[in-house]
């Protein structure tokens, strides 16, 4: 049984509301990674946090109160409402693995410095994206420790709890987080995009 949390909760202070809500073509944002989500997920085995139940006051606690409401399941996806553009196939990918840690992943565009100015060389890292997906009693486990209150996604998790590395699967360009206001209209173009790839694939069907 495959269980889903959307994180829907957060202030969007950086956006300067909570963005999960706000409308995209007649859909709230949260919402568009729901209908996906719920094409690979059985509904009762699907959480949005901030929409079914309170969030918490960081990521890591919205995901607990995720835990804490999700019916028990042999594995877990974790999504962000920020990140509408997931696609199904994305999502089942996680979830037909059966690492007990997975996750998208991008190599890096930029280069990258220190704040003390050291540079590093970029081959040697990846920009680490959500979705994730988990053993679920293995997360559900290194939660209850309650160690993890603020950490910056699930991988890292695992890897305290268990030393338990994620394996990448190395795509996920639509898997840009919206964080500022000024996302929308990346978000807004690529949507657009997204819909008319998957209205010509079922034409061509
Ligand atoms: N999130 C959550 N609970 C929190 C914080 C964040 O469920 N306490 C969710 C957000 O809804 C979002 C994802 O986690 O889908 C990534 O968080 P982020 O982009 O940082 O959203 P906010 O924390 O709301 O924004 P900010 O950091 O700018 O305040
Ligand atoms: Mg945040």
């Amino acid at each position: 049984m495959y269980g889903a949390i959307i994180l829907a909760a957060g202030q969007g202070n950086r956006f300067k509301r909570k963005k999960q809500f706000e409308i995209i073509e007649n859909k709230e944002m949260w919402k568009y990674v729901y209908d996906k989500a719920v094409q690979v997920v059985s509904p009762q085995f699907i959480v949005t946090v901030g929409v079914d139940f309170e969030g918490g006051d960081t990521r890591s606690q919205s995901v607990r109160v995720g835990l804490a409401h999700l019916e028990e399941c042999e594995r877990v996806i974790i999504l962000e409402a920020a990140r509408p553009l997931v696609t199904v196939e994305q999502i089942s990918a996680l979830l037909e693995s059966d690492e007990p840690s997975v996750t998208y992943a991008l190599p890096l565009v930029n280069t990258v410095i220190g704040r003390d100015g050291t540079f590093y060389d970029r081959s040697n890292f990846y920009d680490l994206l959500t979705p994730q997906a988990f053993d679920y009693h293995l997360l559900k486990n290194a939660y209850e420790t309650d160690k993890y209150t603020n950490t910056t996604d699930e991988t890292y998790v695992m890897f305290c709890e268990y030393g338990i590395k994620p394996h990448f699967i190395l795509e996920g360009e639509n898997l840009f987080k919206v964080t500022y206001e000024r996302d929308m209209d990346i978000i807004n173009h690529m949507l657009k995009r997204q819909e008319k790839d998957e209205n010509d694939s079922y034409n061509g069907r």
